[in-house]
C-alpha cells in the first residue's frame, strides 16, 4: 500500500477485472487513450490472474479513494531500466463521477514520489494527446514539462492528433 493524501495506491487484484473491463469499454474514459480491440470479460480476468507480480520494470497500482475504499482507476510505471533510471507513466480514472476532485493529481504525486524514492528513478516520462487538456493540466501542475510534440501519432474517429512528450526529473516534483 502506498498512501497519498486523498488516495491510496495498491496492487491490482484479479477481482478488479470487472471494473477494468467496464472502464476499457467506456468511450468517454478512453477518448484520448489507445483502446485496442474489445476483449471479453473472461479474457481480462485471465490476464489479471496471470499477470506477473509487480517488479522494477512494471509496477501497476490501483487508485483507491481513502474516504470509502473505492477503486477508481489505475496508475502504472513501466519500462524502468536501472541503467538509465528512466521509466514511463500511464494513468487513468475509470470512474467518471470521480473526475475533478483532485484524485489524479494526488495519485500522480504519490506514484512519482514512489518512483523517485523507492525505485531511485532519475526521470519519469509520459505522452499525452495535445487535445487532452485536463490530463495535460494535471501533468504540468505536478511538475512535468513539455519536451516535444509528436505529429499525428494518435488516430481517433478518422482523424490524426499530435501528442506531447513530457518529462519530470528527480527533484522537480511539485506538491
Ligand atoms: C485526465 C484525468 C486523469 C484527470 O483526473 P482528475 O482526477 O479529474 O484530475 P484532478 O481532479 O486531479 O485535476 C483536474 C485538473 O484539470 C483541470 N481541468 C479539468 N478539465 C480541464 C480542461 N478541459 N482544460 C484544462 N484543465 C482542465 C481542473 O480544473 C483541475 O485543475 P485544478 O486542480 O488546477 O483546478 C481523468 O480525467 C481521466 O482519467 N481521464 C480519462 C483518461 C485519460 O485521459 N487519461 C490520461 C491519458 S494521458
Amino acid at each position: 500500500m502506498v498512501p497519498g493524501r486523498l488516495v491510496t495506491l495498491r496492487p491490482m487484484e484479479p477481482s478488479d477485472a470487472e471494473a477494468l473491463w467496464r472502464w476499457n469499454h467506456d468511450p468517454e474514459v478512453m477518448r484520448w487513450m489507445d483502446d485496442g480491440y474489445a476483449q471479453p470479460l473472461a479474457q481480462v480476468r485471465k490476464r489479471m490472474e496471470e499477470r506477473p507480480r509487480n517488479a522494477y520494470g512494471d509496477v501497476l497500482h490501483g487508485i483507491e479513494v481513502q474516504e470509502d475504499g473505492r477503486l477508481i482507476g489505475l496508475v502504472r510505471l513501466r519500462d524502468a531500466e536501472p541503467e538509465t533510471g528512466c521509466a514511463e507513466l500511464d494513468i487513468y480514472l475509470g470512474e467518471k463521477e470521480c473526475w475533478g476532485r483532485g484524485y489524479a493529481t494526488d495519485a500522480m504525486r504519490t506514484m512519482c514520489r514512489y518512483g523517485f524514492e523507492k525505485m531511485r528513478l532519475h526521470k519519469i516520462s509520459l505522452t499525452v494527446v495535445t487535445e487532452n487538456e485536463a490530463a495535460h493540466h494535471v501533468y504540468r501542475k505536478v511538475g512535468f514539462v513539455d519536451e516535444g510534440r509528436l505529429r499525428q501519432v494518435f488516430r481517433r474517429d478518422g482523424r490524426w492528433y499530435d501528442m506531447f512528450t513530457m518529462g519530470l526529473l528527480e527533484g522537480e516534483l511539485r506538491n
